[in-house]
């Protein structure tokens, strides 16, 4: 059998080669575009062995990480930009329609259907009371009846309820009235760090940056017949809007959380649905 002598040059060719059958044709271009980008990648840095090995732990570390309640992957991609060029290629917000951002790991499926008006912050030390509304609308301005807004938060203290425990806090599920129109009590959200006890943590300190979140109230508001959005409001003027760890912020999300005399903040967004593309 006539085995052909390795070379450097030849060698991203001869992977190709051996991916030739691959039945999935979209699996073929993943890989094949995988092998060029990933060999092109090891031609530019031309890692020493010790440093091959060092890259690979750092892999093996960041899956040791992974638990139910901790995705060290996602947050690498969301400090790496990927999770937000993922969403940039995905999700066109049309003229008028609302910009979405990262989804984040702190999402709960089944939080508590609260009633408008209803105060998602349990308790008073979960921070500054604060009341949002607004509306959600069609790209014509038609309000979307009983479009679900489902909204969660970080406390004054930095951490989503997932981060201390089982119990549900800072986070619900709304219905917008007929008219399209939604209000709901929670806290005003402070910037804090994405968790950075490990591995992407460790990267981001070695490479010159913070772990910092400006400060957001997330979004995930759904209704039958439009593309779901997933966002942010975040608070104008807020610490780290230049600079978030995730490379979340979009202007146009950016909005004005007045202080009222009570001490009540307040924030009003009127929210643009896209038509789901039938
Ligand atoms: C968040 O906003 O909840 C978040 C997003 C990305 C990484 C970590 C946290
Ligand atoms: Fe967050």
């Amino acid at each position: 059998m006539a085995v052909r002598k390795f070379s450097e040059k030849r060698l991203t060719a001869e992977v190709l080669h051996r991916i030739r059958n691959t039945k999935n044709p979209r699996l073929k271009q993943v890989m094949a575009s995988f092998i060029r980008h990933l060999h092109a990648f090891v031609r530019e840095v031309k890692p020493s062995h010790e440093e091959w090995e060092k890259g690979i732990g750092f892999l093996i570390e960041t899956g040791k990480w992974c638990s139910d309640r901790r995705n060290e992957f996602i947050l690498l991609s969301d400090t790496q930009g990927v999770s937000m060029l993922v969403d940039a290629i995905n999700y066109k917000a049309g003229a008028g329609a609302t910009e979405s951002t990262v989804l984040g790991p702190f999402h709960r499926l089944n939080a508590p259907e609260y009633p408008l008006g209803a105060n998602i912050a349990k308790r008073a030390s979960d921070g500054v009371p604060c009341l949002v509304s607004g509306t959600v609308k069609d790209a014509k301005g038609r309000p979307i009846a009983g479009a679900r807004l489902d909204v969660w938060e970080a406390g004054a203290d930095g951490f989503y309820d997932s981060q201390k425990g089982k119990a549900m806090n800072l986070r619900g599920v709304f219905r917008a009235d007929a008219r399209g129109r939604f209000h709901f009590r929670c806290v005003r959200p402070e910037y804090y760090p994405v968790p950075h006890d490990g591995p992407a943590g460790k990267l981001l300190t070695a490479t010159g940056r913070h772990p910092m979140r400006p400060p957001h109230l997330h979004f995930w508001i759904t209704a039958k017949g439009y593309k779901p959005l997933i966002t942010h409001l975040f608070v104008k003027g807020g610490k780290y809007l230049d600079s978030d760890a995730v490379f979340g912020v979009k202007p146009e999300l950016i909005v004005d959380f007045k202080k009222s005399k009570g001490g009540v903040a307040t924030a009003t967004y009127d929210f643009v649905l896209m038509k789901e593309k039938k």
